[in-house]
């Protein structure tokens, strides 16, 4: 069985969300989805996401490329990620390209970079919204 991992926030989940779980999926036989807990967003990011993290985390559970989420709570847990999980091949889009090759000298697993899907992020779509990813209300 070959293991992906892929992390992101993936709120107001998207069309070019699903491009790249789904070519992440193709890579291998099972995917995991290490998403970014609220804590981690803002304090990381200082991002408010829209949806919190267990209605992010629901909508990925219902995708069908997707067999498991977990949190993400720090930058650092990425090596013991791809170690714990058994993890083939690390993914992430291109607009990290080359931030990540250390995963392949410390760990067993490979790190392949999947070409964004052109014209659509989710901050796009809350500045076309007016959001602005930091209102205090809980959604
Ligand atoms: N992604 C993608 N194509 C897009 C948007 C996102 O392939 N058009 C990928 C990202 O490269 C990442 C994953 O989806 O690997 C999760 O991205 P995330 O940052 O959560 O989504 P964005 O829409 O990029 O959000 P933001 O605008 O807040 O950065």
């Amino acid at each position: 069985m070959k293991r992906v991992i892929t992390y992101g926030t993936f709120d107001l989940l998207h069309y070019g969300h699903i491009n790249l779980l789904r070519r992440a999926k193709a890579l291998g036989d099972y995917l995991v989805v290490v998403l970014s807990s609220d804590e981690f967003n803002w304090d990381s990011k200082q991002k408010k996401s829209y949806f919190n993290y267990e209605k992010r985390r629901q909508l990925l559970e219902a995708i069908r490329y997707v067999d498991l989420v977990i949190p993400e709570n720090s930058w650092d847990q990425k090596v013991s990620d791809v170690n714990e999980y058994h993890i083939d091949t690390f993914v992430m889009g291109d607009d990290w390209a080359g931030k990540f090759d250390f995963i392949q000298e410390e760990t067993d697993a490979e790190v392949v970079y999947l070409a964004r899907t052109p014209e659509i992020s989710t901050s796009q779509i809350k500045a076309e919204l007016g959001l602005t990813g930091k209102t205090d209300d809980d959604k």
